[in-house]
């Protein structure tokens, strides 16, 4: 079969290039307050779990040469808040990508709810089923993008996609994000049997 190889730069994009073939991506809406009191709020989907002992997750800031608003924050304040992205929050989650300078609030931009967190400054998205509070926990710079990482301080579910204690995820609805304007919910599904492991892997 014919192929197209080469290193990334060979491609028209390597964005595009990697950013197309790693999905569906789930999306870690990030709360976070500026020095000033800024309230800001932005989706970033290169975002994933790092480790459960202790609990960590990470995004990364891409392709600005400024540091964007949220990374920005974290860099001053050392927290933020990952609200979990679901199907009925999707419009508001891209409306906060808009470009706002660092004065401007996407909360009060887009018109949504804020809820108080319990141990971090920034204000928690009051929709968002899941949140987690977090605490920077590293910050490595790759190129021009940033790895940061967060622990998990204190997390917020909501009772409504709890099944005897567990979340469940016929009731969650997450939202992973494919190429450019392209969304994927998990309204179609299939299960597949692993081969026995260890928890966790
Ligand atoms: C679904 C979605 C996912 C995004 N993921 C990222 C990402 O992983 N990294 C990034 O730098 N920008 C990402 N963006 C773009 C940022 O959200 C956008 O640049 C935003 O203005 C940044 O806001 P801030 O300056 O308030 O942090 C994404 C946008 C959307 C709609």
């Amino acid at each position: 079969m014919p192929s197209h190889d080469g290193p990334p730069e060979a491609f028209d994009s390597a964005y595009r290039l990697l950013s197309t073939a790693v999905t569906p991506r789930p999306i870690g809406w990030i709360s976070t307050t500026s020095e000033a009191g800024v309230d800001n709020l932005a989706p970033y989907s290169f975002f994933n779990v790092v480790a459960v002992d202790p609990p960590v997750v990470m995004f990364a800031p891409v392709g600005s040469s400024d540091l964007k608003d949220t990374p920005r924050n974290v860099r001053e304040t050392e927290q933020f808040v990952v609200n979990v992205v679901t199907r009925d929050l999707v419009e508001q989650m891209n409306a906060t990508s808009a470009t706002l300078g660092p004065e401007k609030s996407e909360f009060d931009h887009v018109g949504i709810e804020r809820a108080e967190s319990v141990v971090v400054d920034p204000p928690r998205v009051a929709a968002a089923k899941i949140a987690f509070e977090c605490e920077l926990r590293e910050w490595i710079e790759v190129g021009g993008s940033v790895l940061v990482l967060g622990e998990v301080v204190h997390a917020h579910v909501d009772e409504s996609v709890l099944t005897e204690g567990n979340v469940d995820i016929d009731k969650l609805d997450t939202v992973g994000r494919l190429a450019g304007s392209q969304y994927a919910s998990t309204a179609e599904r299939f299960s597949l049997d692993r081969p026995s492991r260890p928890l966790f892997k």
